[in-house]
């Protein structure tokens, strides 16, 4: 058992924003997608790593609402990856007890990424040892708005709950993000040097602990995912109280 395992400051949700892939590839004198489909690899040592130190939530931002922008092959080339990968992997969720979720702006994916999608996460619905959620379409902001949106709506359905709307607290608006149900993150990483959220988890991200490494993310494996886990171990979270 490593150092990690034996602490009781396993983190329970880890989120990790993947970055570098393009630098990856461009360094090795190659087309960019080549380094999102090493990058997948990582997901995978990534994944492995996280059940083996008993985290229960993993998320990775596979692509934010702004990722549309990028050019149309890369988007396409990334969309039927996530696909295959979705759909090559639901054997080694099932042996390994790993539920897959994918959040975000699903109505942007195409059809047969979402046929994937679908019958990934029916098939590991039932899966109790991990939850992998892969943001996929997502932007924080995005997710606000979704959730104001939907709130909006049903009080004008149901205007006899108006009241209710001043009572409400932070826990209560938890419910309509789309992560209701979902602990918040308890660290989020990122990789390539970049030190920014980028639109990530905005609400969710608000006690987050960050760990910042240089390594791009085809080269964050199970020893990196590791270091990230001892550093948090180490870390005193105050939530803004004193100690
Ligand atoms: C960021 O690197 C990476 C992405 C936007 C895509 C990440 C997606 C994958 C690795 C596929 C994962 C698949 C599943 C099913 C989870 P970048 O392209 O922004 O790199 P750069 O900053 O060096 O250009």
């Amino acid at each position: 058992m490593n150092d990690i395992t034996s602490s009781s400051k396993v983190p329970v949700h880890v989120s990790i924003i993947m970055d570098g892939n393009g630098r990856w590839a461009r360094e090795r004198g190659q087309e960019r997608v080549m380094g999102h489909f090493e990058g997948v690899e990582s997901v995978r040592a990534c994944t492995e790593a996280a059940v083996e130190a008993g985290v229960k939530y993993l998320s990775v931002y596979a692509f934010s609402e702004e990722n549309w922008n990028r050019p149309d092959t890369e988007v396409s080339t990334l969309m039927e990856l996530m696909a295959k990968c979705i759909e090559n992997e639901i054997d080694t969720f099932m042996k390994n007890g790993v539920r897959m979720v994918v959040l975000g702006n699903r109505a942007r994916l195409g059809a047969a990424l979402n046929a994937a999608i679908d019958g990934c996460m029916e098939m590991t619905a039932g899966n109790s040892v991990m939850t992998l959620i892969i943001f996929l379409s997502y932007s924080g902001r995005w997710d606000i708005l979704q959730a104001a949106q939907k709130l909006a709506l049903e009080i004008a359905d149901h205007p006899e709950r108006r009241e209710s709307l001043g009572t409400m607290d932070t826990e209560d608006f938890g419910n309509y993000l789309v992560t209701a149900g979902i602990p918040d993150p308890d660290l989020i990483i990122r990789t390539s040097g970049e030190l920014r959220l980028s639109n990530y988890l905005l609400w969710q991200g608000a006690y987050s602990e960050f760990y910042f490494t240089d390594t791009l993310w085809p080269d964050f494996r199970k020893p990196q995912f590791r270091a990230a886990l001892e550093d948090f171990a180490r870390r005193e979270r105050r939530y803004g109280k004193v100690k």
